[in-house]
C-alpha cells in the first residue's frame, strides 16, 4: 500500500510533441516519491538514461533508509547510533533478516543457531593452500565465498524458504571463519578453529589472533567495539555490491555465488576498498604540514587524486557512521594506552581543514564510514590488507537480507537495463583481402 505520496499527485504528465503520458507517482513511507516509468518503453519507444543511477530506485526495499542531506541511517526504522549503543551485532543480523527486534528467547535462539554453523567443511581449507602467501585476503575471501556453493547444496536452492533461511544463517556463520583464515594464511599461521563458548565477534578475534602455543584472552573493549563497527557496516540501501547482488540473485543464482559477486564489488575502491586506500593515503600525507599540498591535489580537476573516506553519493552531509567510528576510534587507541597515532593527528587535521574548504562545502563532501575505520583496525592488529575484508563480514547480513527480500518479492524478475547505443550503424563484413 502506498502511503499520501508528499507531492500529492498521483502522476506526473511526460509530454513530447503532441502526445503526452502520464506515469504513476508512488509514495513510500518516508523519503522522495518514484515516478513509475516501468512501462515507458513500451508507451513512448524511449528508455530513461541514468548511468550511475543518481536518480534511479532499482527496487521497492523495507530494510534499511538513508537521509543523505541529514545524515540518517535506519536500519528497519531504528536508528544506528541506538542500534549500534545498545544492541550487538547478532541483533542487528536478527533485525535486518526478519524486520523486528528479537526477544530475549529469539535472540538466544539465532545466537545459538549461528554459533553452530560456525564451522566450514574441512576440505574447504585445502582450497587455501592453492594460494601464494601474499595473496590479497579480498582475493581469497572472493574465491572461498564463490566456493561455499561447492560445498553445500543443500541450501542451494532459492525456491524453498528452509533452504533460504540455511543459507542466510550458513553466510553471516561462516563469514568471519573464512575471514580468519584468509587473514591467518597471509600471516603463515596455522586456522584457528571457531569456539563456540565465545560471543560471534570474540570468537572472530580469537581466531584471528589466538595461536596454539598460549592462551589468548579476547579484549572485551576491543570486541565492543569491533561489534560495534560490524553494526556500522551491516546495510546500506542499493549501495554497488547490494545491486550487485541482487543483479547476481535476479538470474535465480545461488546465495553462496550473489554473495561472492557482492565481495568482487565492494573489493574496489570507490567503495569497500576506501577504508584501506584512506589508511595508505593518510600513511602517505605522513604529516599534518603535509595536508594542504594534498587539499590542493584533492580539488586539482587535472589530478586523479582525491580524498579517500571522503565524499558519498547519498550523504550530503556527515555519515552517522563515521561520527560513531571516530568515537570509537578514541576509545580502541585509548584501550591500547596509544596515546598519540600521527595517522590519528593527519585525520583530524585533515578533516578539520576540509570541513572549512570552499571546495568541499559546495561540493558537500564530508568524512564517510572509511576514513576513520582504518586507524581503528591498524591499531587492533589488523593489517590494511584485512579492512576490506571486515567490510564484507560486517556487509554480508545486509547483502543477504536484501537477496531474501527480493527473491521472496513477487513482482520480483531478472533484472536487464537497456542502453543508449551510439557505436557504429549496421554495415556488411570486410573480407580480409579488402582491409586498409
Ligand atoms: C562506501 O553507496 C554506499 O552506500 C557506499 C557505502 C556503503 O556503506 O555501502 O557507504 C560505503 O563506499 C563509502 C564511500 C567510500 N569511497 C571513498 O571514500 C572514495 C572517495 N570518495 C569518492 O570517490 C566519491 O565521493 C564517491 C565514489 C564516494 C561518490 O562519488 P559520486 O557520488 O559519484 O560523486 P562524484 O564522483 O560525482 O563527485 C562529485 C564531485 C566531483 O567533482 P565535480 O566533477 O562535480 O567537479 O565531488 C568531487 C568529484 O570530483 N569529489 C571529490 C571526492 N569525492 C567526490 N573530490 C575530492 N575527494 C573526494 N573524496
Amino acid at each position: 500500500m502506498d502511503a499520501t505520496n508528499n507531492t500529492g499527485a498521483k502522476s506526473a504528465k511526460l509530454s513530447l510533441g503532441e502526445q503526452s503520458w502520464d506515469l504513476p507517482i508512488r509514495g513510500g513511507t518516508i523519503g522522495p516519491d518514484v515516478v513509475d516509468i516501468s512501462k515507458l518503453y513500451g508507451q513512448t519507444g524511449m528508455f530513461t538514461y541514468d548511468p550511475g543511477f543518481t536518480s534511479t530506485a532499482s527496487c521497492e526495499s523495507k530494510i534499511t533508509y538513508i537521509d543523505g542531506d541529514e545524515g540518517v541511517l535506519l536500519y528497519r526504522g531504528y536508528p544506528i547510533e541506538q542500534l549500534a549503543e545498545d544492541g550487538d551485532f547478532l541483533e542487528t543480523c536478527y533485525l535486518l533478516l526478519y524486520g523486528e527486534l528479537p526477544t530475549a528467547a529469539q535472540k538466544a535462539e539465532f545466537d545459538h543457531s549461528v554459533t553452530h554453523h560456525t564451522m566450514i567443511h574441512d576440505q574447504m581449507t585445502r582450497f587455501f593452500n592453492g594460494f601464494r602467501r601474499d595473496a590479497h585476503p579480498m582475493a581469497i575471501m572472493v574465491a572461498s565465498v564463490g566456493a561455499l556453493s561447492a560445498f553445500y547444496h543443500d541450501s542451494t536452492d532459492i525456491s524453498d524458504p528452509t533452504q533460504r533461511l540455511i543459507a542466510s544463517i550458513r553466510m553471516i556463520a561462516k563469514m568471519p571463519t573464512l575471514a580468519a583464515m584468509a587473514y591467518k594464511y597471509s600471516v603463515g599461521q596455522p586456522f584457528v578453529y571457531p569456539k563456540n563458548s565465545l560471543d560471534y565477534t570474540s570468537n572472530f578475534l580469537n581466531m584471528c589472533f589466538a595461536v596454539p602455543c598460549e592462551e589468548y584472552k579476547v579484549s572485551p573493549t576491543l570486541s565492543r567495539a569491533l561489534d560495534k563497527i560490524f553494526i556500522l557496516h551491516a546495510d546500506h540501501e542499493q549501495n554497488a555490491s547490494t545491486s550487485t547482488v541482487r543483479l547476481a540473485g535476479s538470474s535465480g543464482a545461488n546465495p553462496f555465488a550473489c554473495i561472492a559477486a557482492g565481495v568482487a564489488c565492494l573489493w574496489g575502491p570507490a567503495h569497500g576498498g576506501a577504508n584501506e586506500a584512506a589508511l595508505k593515503m593518510l600513511a602517505e600525507i605522513g604529516s599534518v604540514d603535509r595536508i594542504p599540498e594534498y587539499i590542493a591535489r584533492a580539488k586539482d580537476k587535472n589530478d586523479p587524486f582525491r580524498l579517500m573516506g571522503f565524499g558519498h553519493r547519498v550523504y550530503k552531509n556527515y555519515d552517522p557512521r563515521a561520527k560513531i567510528m571516530q568515537k570509537t576510534c578514541h576509545e580502541v587507541l585509548t584501550e591500547l594506552g596509544i596515546k598519540d597515532d600521527p595517522l590519528l593527528d593527519v585525520a583530524v587535521e585533515l578533516e578539520r581543514i576540509a570541513l572549512h574548504d570552499e571546495y568541499f562545502i559546495e561540493k558537500k563532501l564530508y568524512p564517510n564510514i572509511d576514513f576513520y575505520s582504518g586507524i581503528t583496525l591498524k591499531a587492533m592488529g589488523f593489517p590494511t590488507t584485512m579492512f576490506t575484508v571486515l567490510f564484507a563480514l560486517a556487509r554480508t547480513v545486509g547483502w543477504i537480507g536484501q537477496w531474501k527480500e527480493m527473491i521472496e518479492d513477487p513482482s520480483q524478475r531478472i533484472g536487464r537495463p537497456r542502453q543508449l547505443y551510439t557505436g557504429a550503424d549496421r554495415r556488411d563484413y570486410i573480407p580480409m583481402s579488402q582491409r586498409k
